[in-house]
């Protein structure tokens, strides 16, 4: 038994995580304002508590302090917004455990919640990020998958760094987590750094962090990325974006293991496994002349490369019914499988959006259907055919991803955070896609 705190001004989603939670068997009180959850963490033995960021009458990460005061046992998740790996980032620092971000699925909440009182059961300080992304959430027996898999196995053993490619959707972020969490011995924490949501300048205090008066706001020193994941793993996402002026840096910290603060004049010594991931031609980067050649051959010591999911064979067979099976029991509805036209359609589709695309289209399908058999609509783009007749489909397709992103844009009255998230894209992703000539045309 144990008790879990929910505190979000927002009542269906407080309802629900409570039913949640009760349903897992802990016992549960709610609050709507900070004020709410100051008082029942007076009052209450509390153990966890799931925290929203943006409170009515309090900022979410000063709140963390408070409460901390009143219950300095207490294991705290923040709730935050996408797009606010800065928040999110803060909380950890004000001494939250983990942090979800919102919209979540059930299945992320109910992990989280687990797996933290399982540890406080146990007497260990929950650790960040150690979703247990073993092997075998990794769906996939083809040849390539198998070399996949062997390759994370392999990386999780040694301290070397990795760098993880393939398309959007192809599992770059969960190939990552899993050589963190096939370590056997005591991993660390797992920290993400996208190196393409954050700006420039942003980017090397969020790191490396500042000391005191480097510029005219760093009234206080700070602990960069970097140091919070001493002793574990530091992930850089879409480090094709990790601006030219602070490559050597990063190449410093990979072969000396030291960095230096902005406005610092010491060495820090870290040891942090590097993780990066892209899906961008590094190669490519290097003729340019914006990414470092030294640099990629340091973080490409090895190399994890995701084969696109139409080349993956009857794999794709497996992850559908992989994500029908986890939805059907999440959402209890009776649907006995594919339709045979729909495992051929599959098949041939060409998956642009790779298994990203596939688990959104079932997610859609199973959400609007009853029983019986699914027909997964919007697969009528067969990958094969001449190589012209190919590129045409593709021209169309963009031409097809733009209106439809044009008219999020309408929606959202331009703005791109929004249509980003709606779109279920980085706003990265979304501004590459908008800079291409597609929409340069119109
Ligand atoms: N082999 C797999 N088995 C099960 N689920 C998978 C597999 N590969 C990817 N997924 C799921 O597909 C989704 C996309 O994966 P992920 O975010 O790791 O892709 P990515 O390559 O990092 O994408 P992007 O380039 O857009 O950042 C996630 O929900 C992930 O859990
Ligand atoms: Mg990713």
């Amino acid at each position: 038994m144990g008790a879990v705190l929910i505190v979000d001004d927002m009542e269906d989603l407080r309802f629900s995580l409570a039913s949640l939670v009760k349903k897992e068997g802990y016992s549960v009180s709610t609050a709507a304002d900070g004020a709410g959850a100051l008082e029942i963490a007076t009052s209450s033995i509390i153990d966890l508590i799931f925290l929203d960021i943006g409170l009515p009458d309090t900022d979410g990460i000063r709140l963390i302090g408070r409460l901390k005061e009143i219950v300095p046992d207490v294991d705290i998740v923040m709730l935050t917004g996408i797009n606010d790996a800065k928040t999110a980032v803060d909380s950890l620092r004000a001494g939250a455990v983990d942090y979800i971000v919102k919209p979540f699925d059930i299945i992320e909440f109910k992990s989280t919640l687990r797996r933290i009182m399982q540890s406080r059961l146990m007497g260990k300080k929950a650790l960040l990020e150690t979703r247990e992304v073993g092997l075998d959430r990794i769906i996939g027996t083809c040849e390539a998958m198998r070399r996949v898999k062997e390759t994370i196995l392999m990386a999780s053993e040694v301290d070397a760094p990795v760098l993880v490619t393939g398309e959007t959707g192809t599992g770059k972020e969960l190939a990552a987590r899993a050589v963190h969490d096939c370590r056997n011995r005591q991993s660390g924490v797992f920290v993400k750094v996208d190196c393409g949501t954050l700006s420039a300048n942003l980017i090397e205090s969020e790191l490396f962090g500042y000391d005191k008066g480097a510029f005219t706001d760093a009234k206080t020193d700070k602990k960069g990325l970097v140091e919070v994941a001493n002793g574990g793993t530091l992930f850089l996402d879409e480090i094709g974006n990790l601006p030219i002026s602070l490559q050597p840096k990063l190449l410093r910290l990979i072969e000396e293991s030291t960095f230096r603060k902005v406005g610092g004049i010491k060495d820090i010594q870290v040891r942090v496994r590097i993780i990066a991931a892209t899906n961008a031609h590094l190669e490519d980067e290097i003729d340019k002349g914006s990414f470092r050649e030294d640099l990629f051959y340091r973080l490409n010591v090895i190399p994890i490369i995701l084969p696109p999911l139409r080349d993956r064979g009857e794999d794709v067979l497996l992850l559908a019914n992989y994500f029908l099976h986890t939805l059907k029991k999440e959402l209890k509805k009776e649907i006995s499988g594919f339709t045979p036209a729909t495992c051929k359609d599959m098949l041939q589709h060409s998956w642009p959006g790779n298994i990203r695309e596939l688990r959104n289209l079932i997610e859609r399908e199973v959400l609007f259907s009853r029983t019986g058999w699914l027909t997964l609509h919007g697969l009528n783009c067969p990958a094969t055919g001449s190589p012209q007749e190919r590129n045409q489909e593709i021209v169309t397709l963009r031409e097809m991803e733009r209106q439809y992103i044009e008219k999020v844009l309408n929606l959202t009255s331009n703005n791109k955070s929004k249509a980003a998230r709606l779109l279920g894209i980085s706003r990265t992703t979304l501004r590459e896609k908008m800079q291409t000539d597609q929409f340069q045309a119109t």
